[in-house]
């Protein structure tokens, strides 16, 4: 099963993609390294666990865990494992396994960035979402009310796990979620995953082990070379954003409760691909990327949310840099452009399209 290299500053090291490796999870802990600690969610544990005790075989650890949930995705929660770390006597070098979806593994990614400034952590993501992107290329963090991640760390992980047997217990909707994430790197940069999505939507969804082996290692690989050539978003790493940019004020205008983060992304790419048209940025394939987004929906209703809301909650995204904001416009399936000042009304008619 193959395994890529994500290169960055910090240090270099390997997202593998190897159905039954959890069970190898010891392996990836140094030699050398002091107390284990499991942050993981009530429900990852119950469905999981096993799996990775096995896989830690005779490591001693401790489990600590999170509420789980985006709207839980704060500070303070982090704040409180901190000290339950030191009282079960964590020192610098102790180890976090993170394990779980997104919002567990940038908390418990941030734990590490924070603790003791700065210990070891392990990335082993259970969810779809959170295999092909949020583990993997060390952004951790948490939300504030006024907005998703404005506070975090780069803290790139010992390695990254990726497992795709825990896909088999995901909820129907955890799943779809993590597709749009999938369905997003086939528009920025691979038309062979894109048209696969397109084409084979039925063993997609059914979890087909060869199907989904493939979208996860596609998705991997775009991920660590992206994040390899531009960890700190300077530049190239901004194409990761498709769909984002929207799809976060979506988020903080629902206080993080209606939409799942993949389900608001599936979102924000609806709204772009009208704003590419719009611009003139979107040469080709505007009906295919509208039908394979919608092939994995249905996303929760967008009854009652209002355009110039979610227009005005733009301007308070951190990618929103010195009063520009940054939208990621397709041009066909497979590639992106990263494009500023667009005029607001263009961009409160994208919306209001989307949300018609
Ligand atoms: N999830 C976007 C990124 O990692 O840059």
């Amino acid at each position: 099963m193959p395994s890529f290299a994500v290169s960055a500053p910090q240090r270099t090291y390997q997202a593998i993609v190897e159905r039954g490796i959890l069970g190898r999870a010891a392996q990836y802990i140094p030699n050398g390294a002091g107390k284990v600690f499991v942050v993981t969610s009530e429900d990852v544990w119950r469905v999981q666990g096993v799996a990775l005790k096995q896989g830690l075989g005779s490591r001693a650890f401790e489990t600590l865990f999170l509420p789980g949930g985006e709207e839980t995705k704060r500070l303070a929660p982090l704040e409180a494992l901190a000290e339950e770390m030191v009282h079960k006597g964590a020192d610098r070098t102790s180890v976090i396994v993170a394990f779980g979806g997104g919002v567990v593994t940038d908390m418990a990614g941030f734990l590490a960035a924070m603790f003791m400034r700065g210990i070891d952590v392990l990335q082993i993501p259970t969810t779809l979402l959170a295999q092909v992107d949020a583990a993997i290329g060390g952004k951790t963090g948490v939300n504030l009310v006024a907005g998703k991640n404005l506070i975090g760390a780069f803290h790139q992980p010992l390695a990254v796990l990726i497992d795709p047997v825990v896909l088999a217990t995901l909820p129907e909707r955890e799943y779809r979620a993590g597709l749009f994430e999938v369905v997003k790197y086939g528009i920025i940069s691979s038309p062979s995953l894109f048209w696969l999505l397109t084409r084979r939507q039925p063993e997609v969804m059914a979890g087909a082990p060869e199907v989904v082996d493939e979208i996860v290692s596609e998705s991997v690989r775009i991920k660590a070379e992206v994040v390899s050539a531009d960890e700190r978003e300077g530049g190239l790493r901004k194409i990761l954003n498709y769909g984002h940019t929207i799809g976060h004020a979506l988020e903080a205008e629902t206080s993080y409760s209606r939409f799942l983060h993949g389900e608001a992304v599936a979102f924000g790419m609806i709204a772009a691909t009208h704003l590419g048209a719009a611009t003139g940025h979107l040469a080709e394939h505007r009906e295919e990327m509208l039908d394979c987004i919608a092939a994995y929906g249905p996303i929760p209703s967008l009854e009652g949310i209002a355009a110039d809301r979610l227009l005005a909650r733009l301007a308070r995204d951190k990618k929103t840099i010195q009063g520009k904001v940054h939208f990621v416009l397709p041009r066909r399936v497979g590639e992106v452009e990263v494009v500023t000042g667009v005029p607001s009304e263009t961009v409160l008619r994208a919306i209001e399209a989307a949300l018609a």
